[in-house]
């Protein structure tokens, strides 16, 4: 049944590639799933979707099926069997790279559509700052930034902050740190998220108010069982034995969820 409350949406991005973004979603989907919460994930990745591999499904009908008017929303919607529902893109589709008022509309027509069903809605973006990432921030009520302590991670993590404070007046960024070092990760959390927040105070803020505010959700360690469960097409908690950094996973959706609140 439908409620008055709409979804909090929250766009995870990165800037550099390749940092996490699609498993830290799917595995963060299923775990806030596990505590209650009503989540959809929408495969932002609208060019070259990969949520859809990760979860072992294969997809009849993605959002492009239903912007072209050949399927109902619901038709391409799926119910996964981890708890949560994922709206599939398609790959391969040059044409969702670029940010069209058509696709813009019938992206925010959808939204409002299915708001009043879920309490968060999960956007896995892609790559980079391109105009669809940054449409996709800017739909967000609060923008997840994925970053590894690689100072490339690191930078475009700084230059994507930097984007949205200049176009979009973002100033609050929610941060997980992946791939920290497994023998102390937290620490790695704590201290690249205090990095950051030095280098943007001293270069983004400057002359401008309010500062930006980094609130760092979670650290991830690096964990062979993650590209392992990628292989499989597993969640961590699906893993045999459970991957150890399920336990992280859980903290940082905790963590999530009770900044929705
Ligand atoms: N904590 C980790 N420990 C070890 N490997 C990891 C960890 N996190 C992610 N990986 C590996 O990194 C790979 C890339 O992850 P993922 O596809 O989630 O990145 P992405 O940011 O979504 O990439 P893209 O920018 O292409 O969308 C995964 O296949 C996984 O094997
Ligand atoms: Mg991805």
């Amino acid at each position: 049944m439908a409620s008055d409350k709409k979804a909090r949406r929250i766009a995870v991005i990165s800037g550099k590639g390749g940092v996490g973004k699609t498993v830290i979603t799917a595995n963060l989907a299923s775990a806030l799933a596990s505590s209650g919460q009503r989540v959809l994930v929408l495969d932002a990745d609208l060019g070259l979707a990969n949520l859809d591999i990760i979860l072992g499904l294969d997809p009849k009908r993605t959002i492009q099926d239903i912007f072209q008017g050949n399927c109902r929303p619901d038709d391409a919607l799926i119910k996964t069997a981890k708890g949560f529902d994922l709206l599939p893109a398609g790959s391969g589709l040059q044409e969702n790279t670029v940010l069209s008022k058509n696709l813009a509309e019938k992206m925010e027509a959808l939204l409002s559509d299915l708001e009043e069903r879920y309490d968060i809605i999960l956007f896995d973006a892609g790559a980079g700052v391109g105009e669809v990432v940054l449409f996709f921030a800017a739909l967000a009520h609060r923008i997840l930034v994925v970053v590894t302590p690689e100072p490339t991670s690191l930078m475009d993590a700084y230059a994507s902050i930097k984007v949205l404070k200049q176009l979009y007046k973002r100033n609050e960024f929610l941060l997980v740190v992946n791939q920290a070092n497994p023998k102390h990760p937290d620490q790695i959390g704590t201290s690249v998220t205090k990095h950051l927040q030095s280098v943007i105070s001293k270069f983004v803020d400057v002359g401008t108010s309010p500062p930006v505010f980094l609130q760092l959700i979670g650290s991830l360690p690096q964990d062979p069982a993650i590209p392992r469960s990628v292989r499989n097409r597993q969640l961590l908690s699906e893993t045999q034995p459970p991957a150890a950094s399920v336990c992280f996973v859980n903290t940082m959706a905790e963590c999530l969820r009770r900044t929705m609140i």
